[in-house]
């Protein structure tokens, strides 16, 4: 059987997987930085680059063991190659180019987001194309189509801040800690999301997402209001509550637009409750992958890789990390 071999380390999570060519899933493997950027209240990317050298190898290691396998078994590699940050990229690149050049293996790069859009084709219901895809995690937030499963179309995208960053600030404006996604989701469960009334703003006539107004209206809000452990968790759940209509009211508009029947959501905020549950009742099948795949993860780069353009033994070895693609 074809096994695939995925590094991702765009990021601050050191991550590796192995992937059949018909999407199982063998192993998937996190290492995550969390707790060393958490202090700093955000990533710091030096301190993330170095942490993927120290661990990336035993990352490595530790997915080839729990498959049962030996990179003897392994058939290609896949490596995330941008967009995200470069010190970070560079390790995951250099280290997939001396795996794949040791065995004489074919490498394939892969775009981060391209592994978020194709998440949902992983797995034993995989999502067929043609689909409406939604991206949202700390660095993107962007609806896409996919009618072939080696590319994807951006329709709307967000003009400021990511769906996930609108998580983190908000977070940090309540006190919460580091990433804030988790944290706000986890708050907003005592709370009412409809205590307060955050602005939802939908920009221009397409598809387009804003968040920074919303940032600026918690800013003001939490000044005005202060904050009672009580406020706190109404002050999320109504934050909350305004970013999960946005993204829904967009996923709506897209559907009818685009006259598709099914439905994908992608990035750390598809982690979200309040969304995978709100997102059942979209007029769509919807496939939400479970959380460790929304997350940044290694499978989905090994999975996305299925689709991609493998380059054969030496052509990768003047490879390099993108910042952007
Ligand atoms: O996809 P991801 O792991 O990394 C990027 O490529 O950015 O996404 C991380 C983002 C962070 O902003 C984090 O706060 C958000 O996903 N996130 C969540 C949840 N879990 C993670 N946002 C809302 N609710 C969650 N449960
Ligand atoms: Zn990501």
């Amino acid at each position: 059987m074809h096994l695939i071999l995925g590094i991702e380390t765009s990021c601050d999570d050191t991550c590796a997987a192995l992937v059949t060519r018909d999407g199982a899933i063998r192993a998937n493997v996190v290492a995550s930085q969390g707790l060393l950027h958490e202090r700093y209240g955000g990533v710091v990317p030096e301190i993330a680059s170095r942490q993927h050298l120290e661990v990336l190898d035993s990352v490595v290691d530790d997915t080839l063991e729990r498959a049962g396998v030996t990179l003897a078994d392994v058939d290609e590699i896949a490596v995330t190659r941008g967009p995200g940050l470069i010190g970070a990229l560079l390790v995951g690149v250099s280290a997939a180019k001396a795996l794949a050049a040791a065995g004489r293996l074919p490498l394939v790069p892969v775009d981060h987001l391209h592994g978020h859009v194709t998440a949902s084709m992983l797995g034993g219901d995989p999502i067929e194309p043609p689909y409406l895809v939604l991206v949202a995690s700390g660095g993107h937030t962007f609806l896409a189509r996919v009618d072939d499963p080696s590319e994807y179309r951006v329709l709307g995208e967000t003009l400021d801040d990511a769906a996930g960053e609108a998580f983190d600030k908000g977070a940090r404006l309540l006190g919460l800690g580091y990433p804030g996604g988790p944290e706000i989701d986890r708050l907003a469960r005592d709370g009412d999301p409809v205590a307060f009334d955050f602005p939802r703003s939908l920009p221009g006539d397409g598809l387009d997402f804003s968040f920074s107004g919303l940032k600026t209206s918690l800013l003001y809000t939490v000044s005005k209001e202060g904050l009672t452990p009580f406020r706190k968790a109404d002050l999320a759940a109504s934050y909350q509550r305004a970013i999960v209509d946005v993204l829904l009211a967009r996923l709506e508009q897209a559907l009818e637009r685009e006259g598709l029947e099914r439905v994908a959501l992608g990035g750390g905020v598809a982690a979200n409750r309040e969304l995978r549950h709100r997102a059942a009742a979209l007029g769509a099948p919807v496939w939400v992958p479970p959380v460790e795949l929304c997350t940044d993860n290694a499978a989905m780069i090994a999975g996305a890789a299925r689709f991609g353009r493998a380059l054969p033994y030496p052509e990768y070895l003047d490879l390099d990390a993108a910042a952007r693609l």
